[in-house]
């Protein structure tokens, strides 16, 4: 039999000994702190006590404030013998573990937060992660799309937000072609940021703010806010009304399906996009003059699943590439083959925005664009941040057991 502890240093499983017969020579000084926990399809787990007292602390009431679900106890000060565990009754095992601690409160700890602590489960429910599509300009017979009285009722948020991870983008359809109502929308999902524009925007192509998006000039395929240090996660749009003119078609481009055609094709441009920073701005209006917190590159991946989480791209709003003189040709070179697959006709999917049809795209992975148009428009919308995205993805999509077990678990 193989033996494990969890690592209180290290949050990491460590293998002590092969033969339950060296537990008592392994683990003497811990013998009063530990639980032993049968799981189903692992060896046998032993968990330290104070570790897993904060392990599991959410799940004990004297422990976490149950209103805000915040921490109440300091394990690092507090006398470990006031949370150590006396006694984990196993009986219900893996549905569920009862731990008595030595003051007596009781807890329930589900299995399947133990199970999954550090499994890829869990790390892909903490950030909402679902099996994603990779679309190119076909993805014009069949787009992600929802019926607004279906996003009003039952699990249709849920099946919004999901569209959305999976694909980067959904429409709203047969919604009213009302400020109003995309702004209630866009509330239900999380809190409209503020940004220099304002909150939620409904403007005219007027150069009100001075920003090519108020005008009415093409606009190239790009990524909102890369002169902040976190851009908006989601961003929405839609054209209220376009009256006396023509044109102002719309376009997306899925930036992960173009990352993945740059990786194929160019794999030392990639890495250089992936390794780069780069600096953006937004000083077009008095009194303002915005850069993110440091040089980003355009492509961020995740460290703990080792996937690309984030695409930021726009040519307008660049800045300086903080990359040595003798590097910065890499660097061109490299950015101009992204630029150019984002440019083909194949990856650009082109459609007409319109009254009652509303747009949603996550801007962290979707660049959108526009034709030039004539006439007047009037265009609705505001970001939501990334975290807030996230967390209203999380808790439609996720039971609240799932939602504790990418959570809470220390
Ligand atoms: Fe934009």
């Amino acid at each position: 039999m193989e033996v494990y502890v969890l690592s209180i240093r290290h949050a990491t499983l460590m293998k002590l000994a092969r033969a339950s017969s060296d537990l008592p020579d392994v683990l003497p000084h811990l013998s009063e702190h530990v639980i032993w926990i049968e799981l189903q399809h692992l060896p046998p787990i032993a968990y330290h006590s104070v570790t897993t007292f904060d392990f599991i602390y959410a799940m004990a009431g004297h422990i976490v404030n149950r209103d805000t679900a915040q921490r109440q106890i300091n394990v690092f000060q507090s006398d470990a013998s006031k949370v150590t565990i006396a006694s984990a009754d196993m009986s219900d095992w893996p549905q569920h573990v009862k731990v008595t601690f030595q003051d007596g409160h009781e807890t329930v700890v589900p299995g399947s937060i133990i199970q999954n602590r550090r499994l890829l489960t869990a790390t892909r429910q903490r950030a909402g992660l679902v099996s994603q599509t990779t679309w190119t300009s076909e993805i014009q017979s069949d787009p992600p799309s929802l019926n607004y009285a279906d996003v009003q009722a039952g699990p249709g948020m849920a099946k919004l937000l999901h569209k959305i991870r999976a694909h980067g983008f959904a429409f709203v359809d047969d919604m009213p072609a009302t400020p109003e109502a995309t702004q209630s929308l866009l509330e239900s999902i999380g809190p409209i940021r503020n940004t220099h524009y304002g909150g939620f925007y409904d403007f005219t192509s007027d150069l009100s703010s001075k920003d090519t998006a108020y005008t009415s000039e093409a606009l190239e395929p790009h990524t909102d806010n890369t002169y902040f240090t976190e851009p908006a996660g989601l961003q929405a749009l839609h054209l209220l009304s376009h009256t006396d003119g023509a044109g102002g078609q719309s376009s997306l481009v899925d930036g992960f399906r173009a990352a993945e055609q740059l990786y194929k094709e160019h794999r030392y441009a990639y890495v250089i996009l992936s390794m780069t920073g780069v600096y953006a701005h937004a000083s077009g209006n008095e009194g303002i003059n915005i850069q993110p917190a440091q040089a980003f590159p355009t492509f961020t991946h995740s460290e703990q699943y080792k996937k690309l989480i984030q695409v930021r791209w726009n040519n307008a709003d660049r800045a300086g590439v903080d990359t040595p003189w003798r590097h910065l040709e890499g660097w061109y070179d490299a950015a101009a083959k992204f630029d150019a697959i984002l440019n083909e006709q194949k990856n650009q999917y082109w459609f007409q925005l319109k009254p009652g049809r509303m747009l949603l795209f996550d801007n962290w992975r979707v660049l959108h664009g526009r034709a030039a148009f004539t006439g007047k428009r009037r265009m609705c919308g505001g970001y939501i941040g990334r975290d807030d995205f996230i967390s209203r993805f999380r808790t439609t999509n996720y039971s609240q057991e799932e939602l504790e077990a990418s959570t809470l678990t220390g």
